[in-house]
């Protein structure tokens, strides 16, 4: 399913950009190159086998220069939703990009930039926005709608007919509902269960996932303030 032909830049270079660079190679497609900060050390010393450019722009050219496809694989939700955005104004190729383990049925729809890893699954009448990532393990169960820069992390699921909005975040191994409406900018907790609707902005933990007390969160207001 992943388009194949051209070989492919892929703009990040942290932990989710090797996982990426992965998913390709395993499918048989070639990495000519990352781009960006790399982030993190992986195991046995070489991070890369391929060529590092320094930034977004260095990409942008190498990917008309050579005809290449590219692959937005930074993890904070917003800026590769804006990544994705600007790569298609351009008119650059950035088609979703889906594990050879993964199961995509041909009745859902994938938006630019979106990228299915290992062994996760998009079922049914399901629709992807642009730039979402259904991580390791996913599922995204029939008749499910996700917004664009939503971040579906390993091993989480989204029961059928569920709705996930434009830049949220379902944490590793939570579950949100049948049919159960999640905001725009939310944050799930990892193993949360998601029962009832949740409001955008809100961050929800927990089994039934709930709001989480806001006496967690610091208080950054200025000192004497009345606000
Ligand atoms: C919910 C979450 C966003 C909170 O992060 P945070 O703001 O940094 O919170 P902290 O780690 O400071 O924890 C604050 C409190 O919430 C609790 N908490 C944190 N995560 C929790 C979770 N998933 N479920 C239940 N409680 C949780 C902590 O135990 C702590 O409780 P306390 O105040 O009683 O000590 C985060 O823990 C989380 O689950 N993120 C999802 C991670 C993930 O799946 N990423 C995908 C990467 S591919």
């Amino acid at each position: 399913m992943t388009a194949g032909g051209a070989g492919w830049v892929v703009l990040g270079a942290g932990g989710h950009a090797r996982s990426v660079v992965d998913v390709l190679e395993r499918a048989g497609h070639t990495v000519v190159a990352v781009s960006g900060t790399v982030s993190g050390a992986a195991p046995g010393g070489e991070r890369w086998h391929v060529d590092v450019l320094s930034d977004d722009r260095a990409a942008f050219e190498l990917i008309e220069a050579q005809g290449l496809q590219a692959v937005v694989a930074i993890g904070a939700n917003p800026a590769r939703a804006r990544l994705v955005r600007e790569l298609v104004a351009r008119g650059l190729p950035v088609p979703p990009v889906v594990a050879a383990t993964a199961t995509v049925s041909p009745r859902s729809v994938l938006g630019a930039g979106c990228v299915v890893l290992e062994h996760a699954h998009v079922g049914a009448a399901s629709s992807l926005g642009v730039a979402v990532v259904v991580n390791t393990g996913a599922v995204v169960e029939h008749d499910c709608t996700v917004g664009d820069g939503a971040h579906i992390a390993p091993g989480a699921v989204l029961l059928g007919a569920a709705s996930v909005g434009d830049g949220s975040l379902v944490g590793s191994g939570a579950r949100v509902l049948p049919g159960v409406t999640v905001g725009a900018g939310v944050t799930v907790g990892a193993g949360a269960v998601v029962t009832a609707r949740v409001a955008d902005g809100e961050t929800v933990v927990g089994v039934p996932a709930e709001t989480r007390d806001p006496r967690s969160t610091p208080d950054t207001r200025p000192p004497g303030g009345t606000a």
